[in-house]
């Protein structure tokens, strides 16, 4: 049975490099899922230039624009809402969100570190890998996780972890750290396409893949 392509929203505000691995994966046949609209949260952001390029519906929605964080995050999940999008998916997305009762757990993120290390408020970029460097751990990594109602916190879905050396700067952990990313964030979204994800309170669960003999020994 062909597995079900999941209809994402994409909500950048930077560079878009995760947006562009998502697309990448996509017309490479490897990531179920369709980019129905971009999200931005300004109007000079980078990654907006993906999204043209690739002939998405993008829509600008500015927290300035906004009374209240309620009504600012309604009009992003309307525009969700008015593109029947699945999961909302952030990737370099740097404001806060009151995620509604239809979105609970259908609103994504990946941080780059290991959480709960060095997340939370303020915590993005190259600020986490120096805070990494400067606190002297020796691995780092990436975590896949769906957002509650304050930054970093939800359940987290999956991690890959990368090591820390001893001559890493901030960028060259946040490469090591990125490419991780880029495998972690699809290889999450491909687990939910396959309906394998299932979330209890803080814990998320993974079932093996449905022709796996141990899908019936564990109870989901
Ligand atoms: C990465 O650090 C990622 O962990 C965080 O945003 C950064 C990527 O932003 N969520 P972008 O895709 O380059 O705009």
């Amino acid at each position: 049975m062909p597995k079900k392509k999941l209809r994402i929203a994409v909500f950048i505000s930077g560079t878009g490099r995760t947006l562009k691995n998502f697309i990448d994966w996509i017309q490479a046949g490897k990531m179920s899922a369709e980019i129905v609209v971009v999200i931005s949260s300004a109007a000079n952001v980078a990654g907006l230039q993906y999204g043209e390029e690739e002939s998405i519906p993008v829509e600008i929605i500015e927290r300035s624009q906004y009374g209240s964080l309620n009504e600012f995050s309604e009009a992003n999940f309307n525009v969700c809402r008015s593109h029947r999008a699945d999961y909302a998916v952030l990737a370099g997305y740097l404001r806060l969100l009151e995620i509604p009762k239809d979105f609970e757990n259908r609103v994504l993120n990946i941080h780059p570190s290991l959480i709960p290390a060095f997340c939370g408020k303020g915590y993005y970029g190259n600020i986490v890998h120096s805070k990494v460097l400067e606190y002297g751990a020796k691995v780092s990594g990436c975590t896949v996780h769906f957002v509650d109602q304050d930054y970093d916190r939800g359940p987290i879905i999956l991690q890959k972890t990368v090591e820390v050396y001893e001559n890493d700067t901030p960028d060259t952990l946040n490469n090591r750290v990125f490419a991780a990313e880029c495998l972690a964030y699809p290889e999450a979204i491909e687990l939910i396409a396959e309906g394998r994800v299932s979330v209890k309170g803080r814990r998320v669960r993974i079932a093996p893949p449905k022709d796996s003999p141990r899908r019936n020994e564990i109870n989901f």
